[in-house]
């Protein structure tokens, strides 16, 4: 596709914000989505308090910052994405989720429009299934926080076509991301094999291998990693770890993806308790 303009932004949780925050700041205009009306206002806070963040530490002009949240506009409906290039679903990682929202979504979009899946686990070829576009359906999987984090992975499903490919491959790009390009298996590259340390992580709290403390101290200290992993499990959110050790477990069957009864009982809690670290 030529240069993209408008991109649409489908749910405005954790993941949301940071890509709507990256795509304004890189020229784009944007409609961020969620069905959840304070969703949306938290997450303009957010990606003002994350741009001033960038002005402070002199990475964005304000000129830079005021144009970007200008940019930005919100909706409750999919009433604003007839005119987007391309629409980036970052919705609550539940397939049946994602499913109806492509259903209600594909019929108010441009025929020629790419829809693009942040999913973390769910098979790309599957999601696509469920859309009128299967060649202009690919996974475009970004980092939190997305602002800073530099790596988005693109993932092809079965049909997805080159072009498809070439365009999210240079919107990345044009975002600041480098791209890796990861086959369609579960979980693709990072969380296959990221999400299982972290879930390892939660069978030793559990086994009494370590405490809290020790475990996030032992691999920040031990393996250089910048957040200890219980640290790292409540930043993604524990609902979105568990689901994607469940699509890691379902999808390839062996038990060595189990999910922590641990992690499972935290998500379960009260979501003030939805914390292991
Ligand atoms: N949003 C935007 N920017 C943020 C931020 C946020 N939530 N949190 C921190 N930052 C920025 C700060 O402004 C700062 O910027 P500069 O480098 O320009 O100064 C930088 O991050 C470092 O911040 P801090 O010094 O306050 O904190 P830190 O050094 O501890 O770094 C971190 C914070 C970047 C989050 C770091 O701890 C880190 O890299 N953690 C691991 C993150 C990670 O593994 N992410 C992947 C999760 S898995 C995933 O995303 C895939 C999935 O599908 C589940
Ligand atoms: P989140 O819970 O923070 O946000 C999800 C948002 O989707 C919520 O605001 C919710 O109101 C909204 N939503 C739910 N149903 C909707 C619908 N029908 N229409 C519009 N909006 C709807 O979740 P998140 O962490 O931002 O994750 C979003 C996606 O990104 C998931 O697929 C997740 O796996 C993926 N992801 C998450 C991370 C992470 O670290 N959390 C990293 C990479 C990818």
């Amino acid at each position: 596709m030529a240069d993209m303009r408008k991109v649409g932004v489908i749910g405005a949780g954790l993941m949301g914000n940071g890509i709507a925050h990256v795509a304004a700041l890189s020229g784009l205009d944007v409609v961020l989505m969620d069905v959840h009306a304070p969703a949306l206002e938290k997450a303009l806070a957010t990606i003002g308090k994350n741009l001033d963040r960038q002005v402070q530490k002199g990475g964005v002009q304000a000129g830079e910052r005021d144009a970007a949240l200008k940019r930005i506009a919100t909706a409750t409906d999919n009433s604003r994405f007839g005119d987007c290039d391309i629409v980036i679903e970052a919705a609550t990682e539940n397939e049946a989720v994602k499913q109806k929202i492509y259903a209600a979504l594909c019929p108010k979009l441009r025929p020629d429009a790419i829809l693009a899946t942040n999913t973390s686990s769910i098979p790309i070829t599957r999601l696509a299934a469920a859309t009128d576009r299967p060649g202009r359906f690919v996974g475009m999987h970004f980092f939190n926080p997305v602002p800073m984090m530099k790596l988005v992975e693109v993932i092809r499903g079965l049909a997805t076509e080159d072009a498809t490919v070439a365009s999210v491959r240079g919107l990345a790009e044009r975002m600041g991301k480098a791209v890796v390009e990861a086959a369609d298996y579960p979980a693709f590259v990072v969380n296959r094999i990221l999400c299982p340390m972290l879930n390892e992580a939660v069978f030793a709290l559990m086994e009494g291998v370590g405490d809290v403390a020790a475990i996030d101290a032992g691999m920040k200290l031990g393996a250089n990693h910048p957040m200890g992993p219980l640290e790292l499990c409540d930043f993604v959110g524990l609902d979105t770890l568990l689901s994607v050790m469940q699509v890691l477990h379902a999808g390839l069957g062996d038990p060595k993806y189990r999910p922590c009864p641990l992690l499972a009982k935290y998500v379960e809690a009260r979501s003030e308790e939805r914390r292991v670290g």
